[in-house]
């Protein structure tokens, strides 16, 4: 296997406090690192860089891990712009629209759903995301949830059953009986293809004692929780991700006090998606409370035709600094080690010796300019599992 050092690095962003200045991004200033085959073999000052087969420059870039997109909806067909365009004219969000893209998605061949996904992910990739989840949700049959999850699983380990996104228009009168279907023959096709399993708890998808039996399935199938909650109102999602030990309750726009005690208290990570605001025009999620409470906290995309259609992990980081009250280190952090706390992975997320070698370049000498330089495409390189890719 053969080894090369990167080198010329103006800031590296390790997350390992154990290096650098100790900081929790670990950040290393004029630094190299060694990447061997697939994994990160080292990672220190320039000066002190062992000899190795190959050399790159990094030119004095900011050199990151790769994004880690903990949250997207990416099985899907056809586009939501005249709702979008409603919304922008006053209109509010509702859970509603999602039946739009289940009537697309379910006219549409196997191809076409892979070939979205695909380019979706090529797009996510060129701003510098290495590591996604998606997610089933626009199928609510068992045979167009299980193939949409078959699609994905060809793309990623991080696979999400999310056959309670609403109930079925097909159980619109019966929404104990979709519940049942969730739970029991959907559950059944679908286990094998994922690895989690979620809910949309709102109102107007699924209440608490809903949400709490659909994930309990899950878990007995050895499928791990994470859940829609408290997006567009207050409601229980939150604490029941932290009682069914979820790895991540996902939105968290309208928190308690003791929803954010909560969260502090657990294993379960708050996962922000601020492009669901922004697209949605809706108050921001309170990322400051939330951490100066001791929770943890990651950021994604939400990627979907609905709320919120980016790709873009950098928009995210720029939307969080500026709107939600985090500061660059702790944006950046959240994107990459926190989206990976929230798929309770340690392999991605860090370089540090031991992880894979996804890794991203930046135009830029530091991770400060992803909020400082809103819109720029600053990713210029692209590094999975060791190989160039970008
Ligand atoms: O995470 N909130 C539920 N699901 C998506 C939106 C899906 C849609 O509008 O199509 C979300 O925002
Ligand atoms: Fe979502």
């Amino acid at each position: 296997m053969s080894s090369t050092v990167i080198t010329n690095i103006a800031t590296l962003v390790t997350n390992d406090p154990s290096l650098g200045d100790g900081s929790p991004l670990g950040l290393i200033q004029d630094a190299a690192l060694v990447v061997d085959g697939d994994r990160i073999a080292w990672t220190g000052e320039s000066s002190k860089a062992p000899a190795t087969d190959n050399r790159v420059d990094a030119g004095g870039r900011a050199v990151l891990p790769g994004f880690v997109d903990s949250h997207s909806h990416l099985v899907f067909a056809g586009d939501r712009t005249q709702e979008f365009n409603a919304r922008m004219s006053g209109r509010s969000y509702s859970a509603g629209g999602i039946r739009t893209t289940v009537a697309a998605t379910r006219a549409a061949s196997d191809e076409e759903l892979e070939a979205n996904l695909t380019r979706y992910l090529a797009e996510a990739l060129r701003q510098g995301t290495t590591t996604f989840e998606t997610k089933s949700g626009y199928g609510l049959t068992t045979e167009d949830e299980s193939r949409a999850l078959r699609i994905a699983a060809a793309h990623t380990d991080e696979v999400t059953y999310l056959g309670a996104h609403i109930v079925s228009p097909d159980y619109a009168d019966d929404p104990a009986g979709y519940v049942a279907l969730v739970t029991g023959e959907m559950l059944d096709a679908c286990a094998p293809y994922a690895r989690w399993i979620d809910v949309f708890c709102e109102k107007g998808a699924f209440d608490g004692d809903q949400a709490r039996a659909i994930l309990s399935a899950g878990k007995a199938r050895g499928l791990h929780p994470r859940i829609h909650a408290n997006q567009l109102s207050y409601g229980p999602g939150v604490q029941l991700a932290v009682e069914l030990d979820a790895a991540s309750a996902d939105h968290c726009t309208h928190l308690t006090d003791a929803d954010v005690d909560a969260l502090a208290g657990s294993a379960t990570v708050a996962t922000l998606l601020p492009g669901a605001e922004f697209s949605t025009r809706a108050e921001w999620p309170d990322a400051r409370r939330l951490l100066d409470a001791g929770a943890t906290v990651a950021l994604s995309t939400d990627c979907n035709p609905g709320s919120s259609f980016t790709s873009s992990v950098p928009f995210c980081i720029a939307l969080a600094v500026r709107d939600m009250g985090m500061t660059p280190d702790e944006a950046v952090w959240a994107a990459t080690a926190g989206g990976a706390r929230a798929l309770r992975r340690d392999d991605v997320g860090r370089l540090s010796p031991g992880a894979r070698a996804d890794l991203i370049t930046l135009d830029a000498p530091s991770h400060v300019h992803l909020a400082y330089r809103p819109g720029v495409p600053l990713v210029t390189g692209v590094w999975r599992r060791g190989v160039r890719e970008v």
